[in-house]
């Protein structure tokens, strides 16, 4: 089913003078409990739509459907309580706040996202999700002392304290090893099967491409017409 599309986008940015669309007319949809990786050469757009379809910035023209609304007539207010509620987001490194710990990370997106819960709900939230990224025995340790691998574990799950309905990742496996990248990719899509979101992933990494479910690939702004199977199982 899809629960999230963005629609003829559009997007132009001025340099000086020059007026350069960056965006040129992109369509994608993401279906709930499926991963979709966006491919593509350096500076084809891919961040740009991705920052864009999050309401991170906004397009010259074109829509964005989602939960029965358009975002792109919202306004910034909204957009920004449907960011904080809805969206989750991972990027290329953690960026935990140094001197929180594991938890209190995760604690603080449930305020940020204004999450109704008592003190013993949310503690019980917390560690739920601190299991589903094996990061639970490390609750009380603080970023300095986590390995990259385990601080993207951590800043999974600060993504989906609020149970998001879509995740956006820009790159979230530059950083890591072969054999890392491969984990974080399965857990994000073991995580976006069984919690029922949707995931829309940046990557260059064409190695976890075998581990998601729909590959599409984005070139000079526009998105290429491609085999789904090309890439996956
Ligand atoms: N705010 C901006 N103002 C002007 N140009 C921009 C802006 N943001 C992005 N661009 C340009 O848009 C193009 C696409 O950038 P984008 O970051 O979306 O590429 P990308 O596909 O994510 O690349 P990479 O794989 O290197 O991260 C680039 O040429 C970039 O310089
Ligand atoms: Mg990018």
């Amino acid at each position: 089913m899809t629960v999230f599309s963005v629609n003829d986008i559009r997007k132009t940015f001025s340099n000086g003078e020059v007026e350069e669309e960056i965006l040129k007319g992109v369509h994608l949809s993401l279906q709930e409990g499926e991963l979709t990786a966006l491919i593509g050469a350096s500076g084809s757009g891919k961040s740009t739509l991705l920052t864009i379809a999050a309401g991170l910035q906004t397009a010259t023209s074109g829509n964005i459907l989602f939960d029965g609304r358009n975002l792109s007539t919202l306004s910034a207010n909204k957009v920004r309580d449907v960011r904080a509620t809805q969206f989750g987001f991972v990027f290329q490194f953690a960026h935990l706040v140094p001197f929180l710990t594991v938890e209190e990370q995760l604690l603080l997106m449930l305020d940020v996202a204004e999450v109704k819960q008592s003190k013993k709900e949310r503690a019980a939230n917390v560690q739920k999700l601190l299991q589903l990224v094996e990061m639970d025995h490390r609750k009380d340790a603080y970023p300095s002392t986590l390995s990259g691998g385990e601080k993207q574990r951590v800043a999974i799950a600060r993504a989906l304290i609020h149970k998001p309905k879509i995740l956006f990742a820009d790159e979230p496996t530059a950083s890591l090893d072969s054999k890392k990248s491969k984990q974080i990719i399965t857990l994000l899509h073991n995580l976006t099967k069984t919690l029922h979101f949707s995931t829309l992933i940046v990557t260059h990494d064409e190695e976890v491409l075998p581990f998601v479910d729909h590959v599409i690939k984005m070139q000079d702004g526009v998105i290429l017409p491609t085999k789904d199977d090309m890439y996956t199982k």
